[in-house]
């Protein structure tokens, strides 16, 4: 491997570079503090780089007497330190024995390693040793034993940086940190918007841009996990930066519990960005000896718009997140008897759907909550995952079995954290639920969670868990997550460890991830929490798919599945065909399209098939062997949110890497009479090569990128109707 990572030991000038990007900082000569100087498109590692920084313009607060170069008020800083008379918010904070939170950190050292540090206990990026090189920079408290480890990880492809820290107490007192932040970036400000991706149950992952302006802008989660209403993500975007082109800085981190991600504009110009746990209700004390580990984020510089932004972090989680034995993988065409049955079923309802599932070609099926204890409705047997034998008389084994010999693997529902009042698990341990004696504890979806930083909590569960899967041949797990810590307590933690609660809760979950992926590799997991409630590239390194959305409805699924695109791999995207009209919106779409949006995404189906015409059972038929022909382009290939002209049409496209090959699905809103020409300009195909389109005309490669691909209104011929959809099959000819 070239060297990704260069010092200049006399400067103390860092530069870690690939063909992409570039990002360097060095060590102030006067105060030992970290600059930032530049992160963006590739830039070569020239010593003169120092010549454009600006710290010989630092006025305010002086570190050094009479020294006004030792101000760190104005420079563009590494990782920020609270105290220090640079008055933007810090990258961490921590509390002293005297009760000040005044730190000093100063460069150590530094050393350079192959692949990247371990992080125990918490999902984090594979890199073998010749994927990558770690810079590990290590600060020292000149007020305390503390150490401070600063992980910049670079590898030889991406245009990308992971970036941690860890704090390190070689003292003999306590420390209490109150905030550490998995990374700080202070860029120039270039006129930015910034971007988020928010919503709530059922209106997941919304696109939303606005202008950074003077000041704190918060996107955060305090809910216990990282929520349906703000991803662990944000984008800083030059205002003109659109699908394909301009420059774009992605964050996103690799954690699903409590998170912050924070935006602030300074009266210099500088924004500021920090990101990682959040650090409202969370301290945590540093016994002599002890380190804390923050998760990993990853940052992403794209000079080609949000869609050479999404590549890349599809790349990394698809490579560098997801378990290896996953990566390659054809989706399972799945069957879901969630929307088809709800709590209704028996046996033999089950084993008819199964039946109907496998004639037309599924070869997945998912028994949804309801299987177990007395669960009939909402309102019971959550954390008593014994089966019901009146609904499955032949028990899960039994039903497992005639559902293998129909040719289709077995997948079953699990909510894990969650627990009921009529369950001996509650009864027996009310200590186990989190929350305080004496006070309230609020019921989501009629239930309660599990104390998941209490260990013992977390090995019950697994050997309720492991008793079914020990006993069962289970092929796929979904692990539901329906409702959201309220009043945060552990009575398994002490007094002064409360604070340490909705971390080690997260850990908790991990841990039974861990369990259970180690016992049981082959089983795959889907993760879901009310649908995308806890969709984050946490929850990816466990589980390499997550339910989209409670909302199957096709044409919101297009937006919210869109904005899902912007971190997240199709291959991750949880996506069915479900009935209409839909369950959720009451609306009427075309089963095709239905189909279409689904296919880009893990594909599967939720709906009565007993209940269908012979008609709509060929139309799936059909759409399943698309499906088939097209999982592994949908798995590997490049993902465009692509550009119509018509204001009520949308359009993306997948297409291999080698570019012999594409998916382009065209999508419409509602339909209106007498519309415009409609075409789309298509991406990452090779100028020269003559492609066929649905196996009907040719155009060669420069003309569907540089002219278009004409898009018919009146789509197939057939009479225009809202929410039509088209896919065209692009292939070298
Ligand atoms: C959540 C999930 C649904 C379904 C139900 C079952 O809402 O998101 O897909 O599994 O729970 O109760």
């Amino acid at each position: 491997m070239n060297t990704l990572i260069q010092v200049d030991t006399d400067k103390k000038i860092f530069y870690l570079c690939n063909k992409e990007i570039s990002y360097i900082f060095r060590v102030l000569p006067k105060t030992q503090k970290l600059e930032h100087i530049y992160f963006g498109r590739h830039v070569a590692s020239h010593g003169t780089v120092k010549n454009v920084t600006q710290a010989d313009k630092a006025w305010g607060e002086d570190l050094i007497a009479g020294n006004q170069y030792s101000s760190l008020s104005r420079l563009m800083q590494e990782y920020p330190e609270y105290g220090t008379g640079d008055y933007r918010l810090p990258a961490f904070e921590i509390n002293y024995p005297d009760g000040d939170e005044i730190s000093n950190f100063e460069y150590a050292n530094y050393k350079i390693i192959d692949g990247v540090p371990d992080i125990k206990g918490m999902p984090h990026v594979r890199y073998s040793k010749s994927d990558c090189q770690t810079l590990i920079v290590t600060l020292k408290d000149q007020y305390s034993g503390l150490k401070m480890k600063l992980n910049y990880t670079i590898d030889s492809i991406n245009a990308s940086l992971i970036r941690n820290v860890e704090v390190v107490n070689d003292g003999e007192q306590i420390y209490t940190v109150k905030s550490l932040k998995s990374m700080a970036l202070d860029v120039p400000n270039d006129d930015y918007d910034l971007i988020t991706l928010n919503g709530i149950w059922a209106r997941e992952k919304q696109v939303n841009r606005e202008s950074i302006n003077p000041g704190i802008k918060e996107i955060s989660s305090r809910r216990g996990a990282s929520g349906h209403v703000h991803d662990p993500f944000v984008a800083l975007v030059s205002s003109e930066t659109t699908q394909n082109s301009g420059e774009v800085y992605g964050i996103s981190t690799i954690y699903s519990g409590n998170h912050k991600e924070t935006v602030e504009l300074d009266a210099y110009d500088v924004v500021r960005v920090t990101a990682g746990i959040n650090d409202d209700h969370f301290s945590w004390d540093l016994n002599p000896g002890e380190n804390f580990v923050t998760p990993q984020t990853i940052l992403v510089f794209s000079d080609r718009g949000f869609n050479k932004m999404s590549q890349t972090f599809h790349n990394l989680v698809r490579n560098h997140l997801i378990a290896p034995r996953w990566r390659k993988r054809k989706n399972p065409v799945l069957i879901n008897n969630w929307e088809a049955t709800y709590f209704d079923f028996n046996e033999k309802k089950i084993l008819d759907l199964a039946k109907k599932a496998s004639q037309v070609g599924c070869n997945l099926f998912v028994l949804d909550d309801g299987w177990f204890a007395e669960r009939n409705s909402e309102k019971g047997s959550l954390g008593d995952w014994r089966v019901n034998y009146k609904k499955l008389p032949h028990g899960l084994d039994g039903l497992s079995s005639r559902i293998h010999k129909l040719g289709m693997d077995f997948g079953l529902w699990f909510e894990p954290e969650s627990v009921s009042e009529d369950t001996p698990i509650f009864k027996q341990h009310p200590d186990w639920i989190i929350g305080i004696k004496n006070k309230s504890h609020s019921q989501g979806r009629n239930q309660y969670l599990l104390d998941f930083s209490n260990p013992a909590v977390v090995d019950n569960i697994y050997k309720q868990m492991d008793k079914i899967l020990s006993t069962t041949k289970i092929d796929y797990i979904k692990w539901d997550m329906n409702r959201n810590i309220t009043e945060p307590y552990s009575q398994y933690l002490s007094l002064n460890q409360q604070g340490e609660f909705y971390h080690r809760y997260i850990l908790g979950v991990y841990s039974l991830y861990e369990r259970l992926v180690k016992k049981y590799p082959e089983i795959l997991f889907e993760s879901c929490a009310s649908g995308g409630g806890r969709f984050d590239l946490g929850m990816l390194y466990y589980a390499p798919q997550t339910w989209g959305s409670d909302d199957t409805d096709a044409y919101e699924r297009w937006e919210i599945q869109k904005g899902e695109s912007y971190v997240y791999p199709l291959s991750t995207i949880g996506t069915h065909v479900s009935a209409s009209p839909n369950h959720q919106t009451g609306r009427q779409t075309p089963l095709k399209t239905r189909g279409n949006i689904a296919l880009f995404g893990t594909f599967g189906y939720e709906l009565d098939l007993l209940n269908l015409s012979e008609l709509e059972i060929e139309i799936i038929k059909q759409q399943i062997n698309l499906q088939r022909k097209y999982a592994e382009l949908i798995a590997t290939g490049d993902f465009y949110r692509l550009k119509t002209s018509l204001s009520s049409t949308d359009a993306w496209m997948v297409v291999s890497r080698d570019g012999q090959q594409a998916l382009v699905c065209y999508f419409k809103g509602l339909s209106h009479p007498n519309m415009g020409y409609d075409h789309v300009k298509l991406y990452g195909l090779n100028d020269e090569i003559r492609y066929s389109i649905n196996d009907s005309y040719y155009l060669y490669g420069d003309e569907l990128k540089n002219i278009g691909l004409p898009l018919e209104y009146s789509l197939n011929g057939d009479r225009i109707q809202d929410f039509d959809s088209k896919i065209f099959e692009i292939k070298a000819n």
